[in-house]
Protein backbone atom coordinates (compact mmCIF):
# COMPACT_ATOMS: atom_id res chain seq x y z
CA UNK A 1 0.00 0.00 0.00
CA UNK A 2 1.41 3.51 -0.90
CA UNK A 3 -0.02 6.21 0.73
CA UNK A 4 0.74 10.06 -0.18
CA UNK A 5 -0.53 12.64 2.07
CA UNK A 6 -0.18 16.54 0.14
CA UNK A 7 0.11 18.73 2.90
CA UNK A 8 1.48 22.61 3.43
CA UNK A 9 3.52 20.81 6.78
CA UNK A 10 4.85 17.52 5.59
CA UNK A 11 7.73 17.53 8.35
CA UNK A 12 5.53 17.17 11.27
CA UNK A 13 3.93 14.60 9.68
CA UNK A 14 6.42 12.61 8.68
CA UNK A 15 7.79 12.11 12.06
CA UNK A 16 4.39 10.57 13.17
CA UNK A 17 3.93 8.76 10.10
CA UNK A 18 6.91 6.65 10.61
CA UNK A 19 6.81 5.66 14.21
CA UNK A 20 6.39 2.73 15.57
CA UNK A 21 4.15 0.16 13.80
CA UNK A 22 3.46 1.60 10.74
CA UNK A 23 6.88 2.81 10.54
CA UNK A 24 8.11 -0.64 11.20
CA UNK A 25 5.92 -2.12 8.40
CA UNK A 26 7.55 1.11 5.82
CA UNK A 27 11.07 -0.19 7.16
CA UNK A 28 10.02 -3.38 5.89
CA UNK A 29 8.56 -2.37 2.50
CA UNK A 30 4.75 -3.52 3.36
CA UNK A 31 4.39 0.10 3.32
CA UNK A 32 5.02 3.17 1.48
CA UNK A 33 4.26 6.36 2.94
CA UNK A 34 5.48 9.92 1.68
CA UNK A 35 4.34 13.44 2.96
CA UNK A 36 4.59 16.19 -0.29
CA UNK A 37 4.69 20.07 0.37
CA UNK A 38 2.08 21.78 -1.75
CA UNK A 39 4.13 24.42 -2.33
CA UNK A 40 6.50 23.12 -4.17
CA UNK A 41 4.25 22.68 -7.27
CA UNK A 42 3.32 26.49 -7.11
CA UNK A 43 4.00 28.23 -10.03
CA UNK A 44 4.11 31.78 -8.90
CA UNK A 45 7.43 33.26 -7.62
CA UNK A 46 6.00 33.75 -4.31
CA UNK A 47 5.28 30.06 -4.18
CA UNK A 48 1.64 31.30 -2.80
CA UNK A 49 -1.14 28.46 -2.45
CA UNK A 50 -3.88 30.35 -1.51
CA UNK A 51 -5.82 33.41 -2.28
CA UNK A 52 -9.06 35.59 -1.52
CA UNK A 53 -12.12 34.12 -2.26
CA UNK A 54 -14.21 35.49 -5.12
CA UNK A 55 -17.74 36.69 -3.62
CA UNK A 56 -16.00 38.44 -0.67
CA UNK A 57 -15.82 36.57 2.96
CA UNK A 58 -13.11 35.62 5.90
CA UNK A 59 -10.35 34.24 5.01
CA UNK A 60 -8.24 32.47 1.78
CA UNK A 61 -8.88 29.87 -0.22
CA UNK A 62 -6.41 26.90 -1.86
CA UNK A 63 -5.98 27.35 -5.21
CA UNK A 64 -6.82 25.04 -7.78
CA UNK A 65 -3.13 24.86 -9.34
CA UNK A 66 -0.89 23.69 -7.40
CA UNK A 67 -3.06 20.98 -5.79
CA UNK A 68 -3.84 19.64 -9.16
CA UNK A 69 0.04 19.85 -9.89
CA UNK A 70 0.83 18.12 -7.13
CA UNK A 71 -1.75 15.09 -7.53
CA UNK A 72 -0.42 14.84 -11.19
CA UNK A 73 2.96 14.33 -9.93
CA UNK A 74 2.51 11.72 -7.38
CA UNK A 75 -0.39 9.59 -9.21
CA UNK A 76 2.52 9.47 -12.21
CA UNK A 77 4.63 7.48 -10.35
CA UNK A 78 1.70 4.48 -10.00
CA UNK A 79 0.47 4.08 -13.40
CA UNK A 80 -1.38 0.84 -13.31
CA UNK A 81 -1.95 0.77 -9.60
CA UNK A 82 -5.38 0.99 -8.22
CA UNK A 83 -5.82 4.71 -7.14
CA UNK A 84 -7.88 7.08 -5.35
CA UNK A 85 -7.48 10.18 -4.88
CA UNK A 86 -9.81 11.50 -1.49
CA UNK A 87 -9.73 15.23 -0.31
CA UNK A 88 -10.34 15.42 3.57
CA UNK A 89 -13.00 17.52 4.28
CA UNK A 90 -16.02 18.09 6.97
CA UNK A 91 -18.36 18.23 3.98
CA UNK A 92 -17.61 14.29 2.80
CA UNK A 93 -18.80 10.97 4.38
CA UNK A 94 -17.86 10.46 7.55
CA UNK A 95 -14.79 7.46 7.87
CA UNK A 96 -15.77 4.74 9.61
CA UNK A 97 -14.07 1.25 9.85
CA UNK A 98 -15.52 -0.01 7.32
CA UNK A 99 -14.49 2.30 4.56
CA UNK A 100 -11.08 1.69 6.14
CA UNK A 101 -11.57 -2.04 5.39
CA UNK A 102 -12.78 -1.10 1.95
CA UNK A 103 -9.76 1.24 0.74
CA UNK A 104 -7.39 -1.13 2.17
CA UNK A 105 -8.89 -4.18 0.31
CA UNK A 106 -9.28 -2.29 -3.08
CA UNK A 107 -6.44 0.61 -3.64
CA UNK A 108 -2.97 0.04 -3.74
CA UNK A 109 -2.24 3.93 -3.91
CA UNK A 110 -3.95 6.46 -1.35
CA UNK A 111 -3.69 10.17 -2.34
CA UNK A 112 -4.91 12.17 0.69
CA UNK A 113 -5.16 15.94 -0.01
CA UNK A 114 -5.40 18.14 3.04
CA UNK A 115 -6.79 21.70 2.67
CA UNK A 116 -6.21 24.23 5.01
CA UNK A 117 -7.09 27.96 5.69
CA UNK A 118 -11.19 28.27 4.25
CA UNK A 119 -10.53 25.09 1.96
CA UNK A 120 -9.85 24.64 -1.45
CA UNK A 121 -11.02 25.82 -4.60
CA UNK A 122 -14.02 23.77 -5.63
CA UNK A 123 -13.01 23.09 -9.25
CA UNK A 124 -9.92 21.40 -8.07
CA UNK A 125 -12.37 19.04 -5.78
CA UNK A 126 -14.59 18.79 -9.06
CA UNK A 127 -11.87 17.81 -11.47
CA UNK A 128 -8.94 15.55 -9.44
CA UNK A 129 -10.93 14.24 -6.45
CA UNK A 130 -12.51 11.04 -6.07
CA UNK A 131 -13.52 11.47 -2.78
CA UNK A 132 -14.42 13.05 -0.01
CA UNK A 133 -13.85 11.93 3.74
CA UNK A 134 -14.89 13.79 7.15
CA UNK A 135 -12.97 12.47 10.51
CA UNK A 136 -16.66 13.57 11.77
CA UNK A 137 -19.31 16.70 12.18
CA UNK A 138 -16.84 19.59 13.50
CA UNK A 139 -14.28 21.38 11.78
CA UNK A 140 -10.31 21.36 12.26
CA UNK A 141 -8.02 23.97 11.06
CA UNK A 142 -6.21 21.69 8.37
CA UNK A 143 -6.82 18.24 7.02
CA UNK A 144 -3.66 16.55 8.28
CA UNK A 145 -5.12 15.24 11.77
CA UNK A 146 -7.75 13.80 9.64
CA UNK A 147 -5.43 12.33 6.53
CA UNK A 148 -3.33 10.76 9.36
CA UNK A 149 -6.11 9.43 11.00
CA UNK A 150 -7.08 7.82 7.71
CA UNK A 151 -3.69 6.31 6.67
CA UNK A 152 -3.05 4.63 10.50
CA UNK A 153 -6.91 3.36 10.22
CA UNK A 154 -6.16 1.94 6.84
CA UNK A 155 -2.62 0.92 7.20
CA UNK A 156 -2.49 -1.64 10.25
CA UNK A 157 -5.18 -3.79 8.26
CA UNK A 158 -2.74 -3.90 5.27
CA UNK A 159 -1.46 -7.87 5.52
CA UNK A 160 1.38 -8.23 7.44
CA UNK A 161 1.50 -4.96 9.15
CA UNK A 162 0.27 -6.45 12.23
CA UNK A 163 1.50 -9.66 13.25
CA UNK A 164 -2.01 -11.57 12.62
CA UNK A 165 -5.56 -10.62 11.36
CA UNK A 166 -6.85 -11.55 14.37
CA UNK A 167 -5.47 -8.10 15.96
CA UNK A 168 -8.05 -6.32 14.07
CA UNK A 169 -10.44 -8.50 13.73
CA UNK A 170 -11.44 -8.95 16.92
CA UNK A 171 -11.43 -5.28 17.65
CA UNK A 172 -14.47 -2.58 18.20
CA UNK A 173 -16.20 -1.80 14.21
CA UNK A 174 -14.72 -4.83 12.56
CA UNK A 175 -18.67 -6.53 12.79
CA UNK A 176 -20.52 -3.87 14.09
CA UNK A 177 -19.68 -4.34 17.70
CA UNK A 178 -17.50 -2.77 20.42
CA UNK A 179 -15.18 -4.74 21.59
CA UNK A 180 -15.38 -6.40 25.01
CA UNK A 181 -13.00 -5.07 28.24
CA UNK A 182 -9.97 -5.71 28.50
CA UNK A 183 -7.33 -6.50 31.95
CA UNK A 184 -3.89 -6.67 32.15
CA UNK A 185 -1.86 -7.16 35.25
CA UNK A 186 -1.92 -6.88 38.38
CA UNK A 187 -5.35 -9.45 39.21
CA UNK A 188 -6.30 -6.57 41.62
CA UNK A 189 -6.05 -2.79 41.68
CA UNK A 190 -7.15 -0.88 44.26
CA UNK A 191 -10.30 -2.64 45.13
CA UNK A 192 -10.75 -3.87 41.38
CA UNK A 193 -10.78 -7.18 40.18
CA UNK A 194 -10.01 -9.05 36.58
CA UNK A 195 -13.16 -10.66 36.24
CA UNK A 196 -13.00 -14.64 37.43
CA UNK A 197 -13.62 -16.03 33.83
CA UNK A 198 -10.77 -14.17 32.39
CA UNK A 199 -8.63 -16.03 34.83
CA UNK A 200 -10.22 -19.73 34.41
CA UNK A 201 -8.37 -20.80 31.85
CA UNK A 202 -11.84 -22.16 30.34
CA UNK A 203 -11.16 -20.42 26.58
CA UNK A 204 -14.68 -22.03 25.27
CA UNK A 205 -15.96 -19.66 28.50
CA UNK A 206 -13.51 -16.99 28.27
CA UNK A 207 -15.23 -16.56 24.31
CA UNK A 208 -18.65 -16.61 25.34
CA UNK A 209 -18.07 -13.76 28.08
CA UNK A 210 -16.28 -11.65 26.09
CA UNK A 211 -18.68 -11.67 22.90
CA UNK A 212 -21.24 -10.61 25.72
CA UNK A 213 -20.04 -8.00 26.66
CA UNK A 214 -19.48 -7.06 23.37
CA UNK A 215 -23.34 -6.97 22.83
CA UNK A 216 -24.22 -5.26 25.96
CA UNK A 217 -21.58 -2.28 25.76
CA UNK A 218 -22.67 -1.87 22.41
CA UNK A 219 -26.12 -1.93 23.36
CA UNK A 220 -25.45 0.61 26.44
CA UNK A 221 -22.87 2.86 25.03
CA UNK A 222 -23.82 3.01 21.14
CA UNK A 223 -27.39 2.37 20.93
CA UNK A 224 -27.51 3.76 17.36
CA UNK A 225 -24.83 1.20 16.17
CA UNK A 226 -26.47 -1.69 18.03
CA UNK A 227 -30.11 -0.60 16.34
CA UNK A 228 -28.06 -1.67 12.72
CA UNK A 229 -26.43 -4.92 14.17
CA UNK A 230 -27.48 -8.05 12.55
CA UNK A 231 -27.13 -10.34 15.28
CA UNK A 232 -26.73 -14.48 14.47
CA UNK A 233 -28.35 -17.28 15.86
CA UNK A 234 -25.33 -17.11 18.48
CA UNK A 235 -25.65 -13.96 19.13
CA UNK A 236 -29.74 -14.50 19.74
CA UNK A 237 -28.79 -16.53 22.42
CA UNK A 238 -26.47 -14.62 23.74
CA UNK A 239 -28.65 -12.01 23.71
CA UNK A 240 -31.74 -13.75 25.52
CA UNK A 241 -29.41 -14.95 28.06
CA UNK A 242 -28.41 -10.85 29.07
CA UNK A 243 -32.23 -10.40 29.31
CA UNK A 244 -32.46 -12.95 31.74
CA UNK A 245 -29.42 -11.65 33.65
CA UNK A 246 -30.93 -8.08 33.76
CA UNK A 247 -34.32 -9.60 35.19
CA UNK A 248 -32.15 -11.12 37.89
CA UNK A 249 -32.61 -9.83 41.67
CA UNK A 250 -30.30 -7.22 42.90
CA UNK A 251 -29.98 -7.48 46.25
CA UNK A 252 -30.54 -3.98 47.62
CA UNK A 253 -30.84 -4.90 51.39
CA UNK A 254 -28.49 -6.93 54.32
CA UNK A 255 -28.81 -10.72 53.73
CA UNK A 256 -28.66 -12.17 57.43
CA UNK A 257 -27.86 -15.91 58.19
CA UNK A 258 -29.15 -18.11 61.49
CA UNK A 259 -29.78 -21.44 62.31
CA UNK A 260 -33.31 -22.70 60.87
CA UNK A 261 -35.97 -23.51 63.13
CA UNK A 262 -39.12 -26.06 62.66
CA UNK A 263 -40.77 -23.13 61.87
CA UNK A 264 -38.40 -23.07 58.62
CA UNK A 265 -39.08 -26.55 57.84
CA UNK A 266 -41.15 -26.13 55.24
CA UNK A 267 -39.15 -23.20 53.22
CA UNK A 268 -36.28 -25.27 53.48
CA UNK A 269 -38.33 -27.96 51.92
CA UNK A 270 -39.78 -26.03 49.12
CA UNK A 271 -36.05 -24.45 48.78
CA UNK A 272 -34.47 -28.22 48.49
CA UNK A 273 -37.90 -29.00 46.07
CA UNK A 274 -37.17 -26.28 43.74
CA UNK A 275 -33.17 -27.22 43.58
CA UNK A 276 -34.48 -30.82 42.71
CA UNK A 277 -36.43 -29.38 39.79
CA UNK A 278 -33.99 -27.55 38.39
CA UNK A 279 -31.11 -30.27 38.50
CA UNK A 280 -33.80 -32.41 36.42
CA UNK A 281 -34.62 -30.08 34.04
CA UNK A 282 -31.00 -29.79 33.35
CA UNK A 283 -31.05 -33.46 33.12
CA UNK A 284 -28.56 -33.04 35.92
CA UNK A 285 -28.80 -36.87 37.86
CA UNK A 286 -28.46 -35.18 41.31
CA UNK A 287 -31.57 -35.13 44.17
CA UNK A 288 -33.43 -37.27 41.72
CA UNK A 289 -33.90 -40.07 44.08
CA UNK A 290 -34.82 -40.83 47.25
CA UNK A 291 -32.43 -38.12 48.90
CA UNK A 292 -32.93 -35.34 50.09
CA UNK A 293 -36.64 -34.87 50.84
CA UNK A 294 -38.30 -33.26 54.08
CA UNK A 295 -37.15 -35.94 56.55
CA UNK A 296 -33.24 -35.26 55.77
CA UNK A 297 -33.98 -31.53 56.31
CA UNK A 298 -35.89 -32.04 59.57
CA UNK A 299 -33.57 -34.02 60.64
CA UNK A 300 -30.77 -30.90 60.29
CA UNK A 301 -32.62 -28.77 61.57
CA UNK A 302 -32.66 -31.04 64.96
CA UNK A 303 -29.28 -31.70 64.77
CA UNK A 304 -28.63 -28.30 64.60
CA UNK A 305 -27.03 -28.20 61.42
CA UNK A 306 -29.55 -26.62 59.00
CA UNK A 307 -29.00 -22.51 58.52
CA UNK A 308 -31.63 -20.66 55.96
CA UNK A 309 -29.94 -16.68 54.69
CA UNK A 310 -33.26 -14.60 54.87
CA UNK A 311 -33.44 -11.18 52.75
CA UNK A 312 -36.42 -8.84 53.16
CA UNK A 313 -37.88 -11.57 55.75
CA UNK A 314 -37.84 -13.86 53.44
CA UNK A 315 -36.36 -17.12 53.78
CA UNK A 316 -34.08 -17.35 50.56
CA UNK A 317 -31.52 -19.57 50.46
CA UNK A 318 -30.59 -23.03 53.05
CA UNK A 319 -27.47 -24.89 53.84
CA UNK A 320 -26.30 -27.45 56.17
CA UNK A 321 -23.04 -27.58 58.23
CA UNK A 322 -22.06 -30.63 59.80
CA UNK A 323 -18.33 -30.79 61.77
CA UNK A 324 -19.03 -34.68 62.37
CA UNK A 325 -16.27 -36.31 59.86
CA UNK A 326 -18.17 -37.55 56.74
CA UNK A 327 -18.15 -40.81 55.76
CA UNK A 328 -17.99 -40.71 52.24
CA UNK A 329 -15.19 -38.56 52.40
CA UNK A 330 -12.93 -41.13 53.86
CA UNK A 331 -12.20 -42.80 50.59
CA UNK A 332 -11.40 -40.30 47.77
CA UNK A 333 -9.61 -41.35 44.57
CA UNK A 334 -7.86 -39.53 41.51
CA UNK A 335 -6.50 -37.10 44.27
CA UNK A 336 -6.02 -36.44 47.84
CA UNK A 337 -7.69 -33.40 50.59
CA UNK A 338 -5.50 -31.00 51.31
CA UNK A 339 -6.38 -30.67 54.72
CA UNK A 340 -6.11 -33.69 57.68
CA UNK A 341 -7.13 -31.79 60.63
CA UNK A 342 -10.89 -30.93 61.29
CA UNK A 343 -13.39 -29.90 59.01
CA UNK A 344 -16.89 -29.25 57.93
CA UNK A 345 -19.05 -30.80 55.84
CA UNK A 346 -21.66 -28.60 52.79
CA UNK A 347 -25.07 -30.54 52.68
CA UNK A 348 -28.32 -29.39 51.53
CA UNK A 349 -27.17 -26.01 49.39
CA UNK A 350 -30.05 -24.19 47.86
CA UNK A 351 -31.11 -20.63 46.69
CA UNK A 352 -34.33 -19.75 45.52
CA UNK A 353 -35.09 -19.52 41.99
CA UNK A 354 -35.34 -15.82 41.99
CA UNK A 355 -32.25 -15.56 43.75
CA UNK A 356 -30.16 -17.15 40.96
CA UNK A 357 -27.29 -15.13 39.75
CA UNK A 358 -27.66 -12.20 42.68
CA UNK A 359 -25.03 -13.27 45.07
CA UNK A 360 -27.09 -14.66 46.68
CA UNK A 361 -25.13 -18.26 46.60
CA UNK A 362 -22.01 -16.94 47.19
CA UNK A 363 -22.75 -15.22 50.35
CA UNK A 364 -24.31 -18.43 51.72
CA UNK A 365 -20.99 -20.30 51.28
CA UNK A 366 -19.13 -17.32 52.90
CA UNK A 367 -21.42 -17.56 55.93
CA UNK A 368 -20.98 -21.01 56.08
CA UNK A 369 -17.33 -20.19 56.04
CA UNK A 370 -17.83 -18.03 58.69
CA UNK A 371 -19.40 -20.68 60.65
CA UNK A 372 -17.46 -23.57 60.35
CA UNK A 373 -14.32 -20.81 62.00
CA UNK A 374 -16.33 -20.12 64.49
CA UNK A 375 -16.66 -23.70 65.01
CA UNK A 376 -13.02 -24.29 65.05
CA UNK A 377 -12.30 -26.12 61.59
CA UNK A 378 -10.28 -24.30 59.08
CA UNK A 379 -11.27 -26.55 56.17
CA UNK A 380 -14.87 -26.71 54.60
CA UNK A 381 -15.71 -29.74 51.91
CA UNK A 382 -18.54 -30.12 49.65
CA UNK A 383 -19.32 -32.61 46.78
CA UNK A 384 -21.22 -32.31 43.52
CA UNK A 385 -22.37 -34.07 40.64
CA UNK A 386 -19.98 -33.79 37.91
CA UNK A 387 -23.12 -32.09 35.27
CA UNK A 388 -23.87 -29.77 37.95
CA UNK A 389 -22.28 -26.75 36.57
CA UNK A 390 -23.74 -24.21 38.43
CA UNK A 391 -22.54 -25.09 41.34
CA UNK A 392 -19.11 -26.43 40.32
CA UNK A 393 -19.03 -22.63 39.06
CA UNK A 394 -19.97 -21.71 42.75
CA UNK A 395 -17.60 -23.59 44.64
CA UNK A 396 -14.88 -22.57 42.06
CA UNK A 397 -15.64 -18.87 42.49
CA UNK A 398 -15.39 -18.84 46.58
CA UNK A 399 -11.85 -20.67 46.28
CA UNK A 400 -12.99 -24.21 46.53
CA UNK A 401 -10.52 -26.77 45.07
CA UNK A 402 -11.32 -29.94 42.60
CA UNK A 403 -9.61 -32.42 45.13
CA UNK A 404 -10.99 -35.51 43.34
CA UNK A 405 -13.83 -38.52 43.76
CA UNK A 406 -15.91 -39.52 46.27
CA UNK A 407 -18.86 -42.09 46.44
CA UNK A 408 -22.08 -40.86 47.99
CA UNK A 409 -25.13 -43.70 48.57
CA UNK A 410 -27.14 -43.75 45.61
CA UNK A 411 -28.97 -46.68 44.24
CA UNK A 412 -30.48 -45.92 41.62
CA UNK A 413 -28.37 -43.05 39.43
CA UNK A 414 -24.69 -42.02 39.06
CA UNK A 415 -22.87 -42.12 42.82
CA UNK A 416 -19.79 -40.88 42.10
CA UNK A 417 -19.37 -36.82 42.82
CA UNK A 418 -16.84 -34.25 42.05
CA UNK A 419 -14.87 -33.58 46.15
CA UNK A 420 -14.26 -29.86 46.44
CA UNK A 421 -12.54 -28.07 49.63
CA UNK A 422 -11.20 -24.82 51.01
CA UNK A 423 -8.72 -24.49 53.44
CA UNK A 424 -9.91 -21.42 55.98
CA UNK A 425 -6.64 -21.28 57.50
CA UNK A 426 -3.77 -23.22 57.49
C1 LIG B 1 -11.07 25.23 8.40
S1 LIG B 1 -11.32 23.87 7.39
C2 LIG B 1 -12.35 24.50 6.11
C3 LIG B 1 -13.78 24.28 6.39
C4 LIG B 1 -14.68 24.79 5.30
N1 LIG B 1 -14.62 26.21 5.20
C5 LIG B 1 -16.09 24.35 5.58
O1 LIG B 1 -16.78 25.05 6.33
O2 LIG B 1 -16.52 23.30 5.06
C6 LIG B 1 -9.79 23.65 6.61
C7 LIG B 1 -9.47 22.26 6.14
O3 LIG B 1 -9.44 21.38 7.23
C8 LIG B 1 -9.80 20.10 6.80
N2 LIG B 1 -10.90 19.64 7.67
C9 LIG B 1 -11.59 20.38 8.54
N3 LIG B 1 -12.46 19.66 9.20
C10 LIG B 1 -12.37 18.39 8.77
C11 LIG B 1 -13.03 17.19 9.07
N4 LIG B 1 -14.01 17.12 9.97
N5 LIG B 1 -12.65 16.08 8.43
C12 LIG B 1 -11.66 16.11 7.51
N6 LIG B 1 -10.99 17.23 7.19
C13 LIG B 1 -11.34 18.37 7.79
C14 LIG B 1 -10.20 20.18 5.35
O4 LIG B 1 -9.16 19.70 4.55
C15 LIG B 1 -10.42 21.67 5.15
O5 LIG B 1 -10.13 22.07 3.84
Amino acid sequence: MKIDILTLFPDNMNAMLHESILGRAARRGILELNCVQIRDFTENRQRQVDDYPYGGGWGCVMMAQPLKSCVDHVLAASEGLRRRVIYMSPQGRTFTQQRARELARDFDHLVLVCGHYEGVDERFIEQCVDEELSLGDFVLTGGELAAMAVADAVCRLVPGVLSDAACYTGESHWDGLLEYPQYTRPESWEGREVPEVLRSGNQAEIDRWRRKQMLLRTREKRPELFARFEPDEADQKLLAELERDARRMHLTEPVTCRPATPEDLEAVALLIRQARNYLKRHRVDQWQGAYPDGTDAAARIAAGECYVLCYAGRVSATFCLSTAPEENYAVITDGKWRSDGPYATLHLCAVEAQFRGSGMADRMLRSAEELALAKGVAAVRADTHRHNEPMKALLRRCGYQFRGHVLVEEPIFDPRRQAFEKVLRT
